[in-house]
């Protein structure tokens, strides 16, 4: 990572000295939350996408695993990431807030510790930092199950569910596969490891519903591209099975993209390339990212 400064409970320091003690409860047990996040460039200077969108849910994961009393509101740490990539002077860059438990901790309980708060930023991207890429992905399905939503919370980015994505990952990789898809706890589709997914079949778009999945940025992003390109989107249970016959799947997430799936289980999905709906979104999606879309303005954040 080529992080030059980070914004650590109130200093902006060089991120080489960003440093946390080994005895950080955190770091032990996994309680952590944080966000993923990219800044573009666009005509009017670089811009965060759906900056305010980002740190609602990271207020709202710090709430679901049961911290209290933060010590900054959603506009606080607006302004803090905004200021902090602007000290690193990139260009295109990937935004990283996290939170986790520190100062105590030790007993099992978020009370008996506090909140930390640090936000970084690098250059590099996913994928070899070259964006998502337009010829698609080769996907397994995994063996490992996703979280159920009463074990782990799903709808918190918990830095400790991340074990379960780090496995199916390793799995699929050490496979030969590019990405896993993940499928909950009734063994219906979920989720890949890092990002949400999209079916297109008989030209319609169909995702899985929210219940044990992570709530993405980019998949509500898609809902109101698509719509605005007429075409019609509903959630519903997918099986396994049905990734084998529908015309197009997609992964969409900050990191991802969107990119299309365009093999799993070593079957060609559709065509085997990139299909006619994911590119129009896809296309959207980077011009949105970019400043160059109708919905850009409300979108972006300027630095
Ligand atoms: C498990 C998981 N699902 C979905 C997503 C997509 O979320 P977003 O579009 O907000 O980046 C991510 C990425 O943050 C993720 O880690």
């Amino acid at each position: 990572m080529n992080s030059k400064f980070t914004w650590i409970n109130g200093r902006l320091v060089a991120t080489a000295d960003a440093t946390v003690p080994f005895l950080t409860a955190g770091l032990h047990y996994g309680v952590a939350i944080f966000e993923g996040i990219r800044a573009y460039q666009t005509p009017r200077g670089l811009g965060v996408f759906r900056l305010r969108e980002h740190m609602k849910r990271f207020d709202d994961s710090s709430r679901i695993v049961g911290f209290r009393d933060l010590p900054y509101s959603v506009d606080d740490l607006i302004e803090i990431v905004r200021s902090t990539v602007r000290a690193n002077e990139f260009g295109d860059c990937y935004i990283r807030p996290l939170l986790w438990l520190a100062d105590g901790g030790w007993h099992l309980t978020i009370d008996s510790g506090k909140p930390h708060v640090a936000v970084t930023v690098w250059e590099q991207a996913v994928y070899g930092g070259h964006g998502s890429p337009a010829g698609g992905l080769n996907a397994c399905v995994s063996s490992f199950t996703r979280h159920h939503p009463n074990a782990m919370m799903t709808k918190a980015k918990v830095s400790g569910n991340y074990a379960n994505s780090i496995m199916a990952k390793t799995d699929a990789s050490r496979n030969g596969f590019d990405e896993a898809i993940m499928l909950d706890p009734q063994g219906y589709v979920a989720e890949c490891t890092g990002a949400n997914l999209f079916v297109v079949r008989n030209g319609k778009l169909i995702t899985p519903p929210a219940d044990a999945i992570l709530e993405g940025i980019t998949r509500d992003t898609v809902v109101a591209i698509a719509g605005d390109l007429g075409i019609t989107v509903g959630e519903s249970q997918l099986s396994r099975d049905h990734l084998y016959v529908v015309d197009e799947v997609f992964a969409c997430g900050t990191a991802a993209e969107v990119v299309g799936i365009t093999s799993i289980d070593h079957r060609p999905v559709g065509t085997g390339a990139t299909g006619p709906v994911t590119t129009a979104i896809r296309e959207a999606y980077l011009s949105a990212v970019r400043g160059g879309h109708a919905r850009s303005d409300g979108w972006v954040t300027m630095v």
